[in-house]
């Protein structure tokens, strides 16, 4: 009888390659240079731009790249999976208090990695500023952002219209609930760099 060389005989197949749990692959560091590629592309996807406007000019998208990684503004983060760039979590104050949004390439979608970033992002925020408001906000149509949202800690807190859509706006709570200001490190709104 032919053996069977993957299993080499513990029963295991060993054609499966042993992975470390998702939490310890998934990292997070500073916009650089060498994404400005990566970047148009997430910035030109139409299927990663549904819910944020539409996909957006090549030559607007090159310009943000480039202005956006030289250096990068404070808080614009790539999310890395195994060490290679799969999406960006990026803070900015669009209409107040801090605000994190987020995106990831198509072929990284399903497998749990925005959950464990936007984790990741929070736990960051809120070892920097424990006491200030961030929110995220998304359509009511953007279910998976909604369910990424809710998995890192949001907690839905109101509903308006917008851009012609309802959209939600989540409240990460703050470590401490008292003394909560909107305020903290300076911004300097949307830096439109996304
Ligand atoms: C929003 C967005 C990041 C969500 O992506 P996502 O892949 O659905 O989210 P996650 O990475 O958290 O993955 C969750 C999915 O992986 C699955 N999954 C697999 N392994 C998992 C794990 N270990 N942990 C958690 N989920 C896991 C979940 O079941 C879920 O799949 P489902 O939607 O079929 O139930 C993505 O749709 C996107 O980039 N959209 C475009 C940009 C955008 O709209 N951003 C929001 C604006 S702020």
């Amino acid at each position: 009888m032919a053996q069977d060389s993957f299993r080499g005989g513990t029963g295991k197949n060993l054609a499966v390659p042993m992975t470390l749990p998702l939490h310890r692959r998934v990292s997070l560091r500073p916009w650089a240079p060498g994404d400005r590629g990566f970047l148009v592309e997430l910035m030109t996807d139409p299927e990663v731009r549904r819910y944020l406007g539409g996909a957006v000019d090549t030559d607007v998208a090159k310009e943000r790249s480039e202005r956006c990684t030289a250096p990068a503004p404070w808080g614009y983060f790539v999310i890395e999976l195994d060490g290679v760039p799969v999406g960006t979590v990026t803070y900015d104050r669009k209409r107040g208090p801090w605000e994190v949004s987020f995106q990831l390439e198509r072929g990284s979608w399903g497998r749990g990695v925005m959950s464990v970033a936007l984790t990741h992002a929070v736990e960051w925020f809120r070892a920097i500023e424990p006491r200030t408001a961030l929110i995220a906000v998304t359509q009511r149509e953007n279910v998976a952002a909604r369910t990424a949202i809710v998995r890192a800690g949001g907690r839905a807190e109101s509903e308006f219209e917008h851009y012609g859509a309802r959209q939600i706006q989540y409240v990460f709570a703050p470590a401490s609930t008292t003394d909560v200001s909107a305020g903290g490190i300076d911004g300097s709104g949307s830096l439109e760099c996304s």
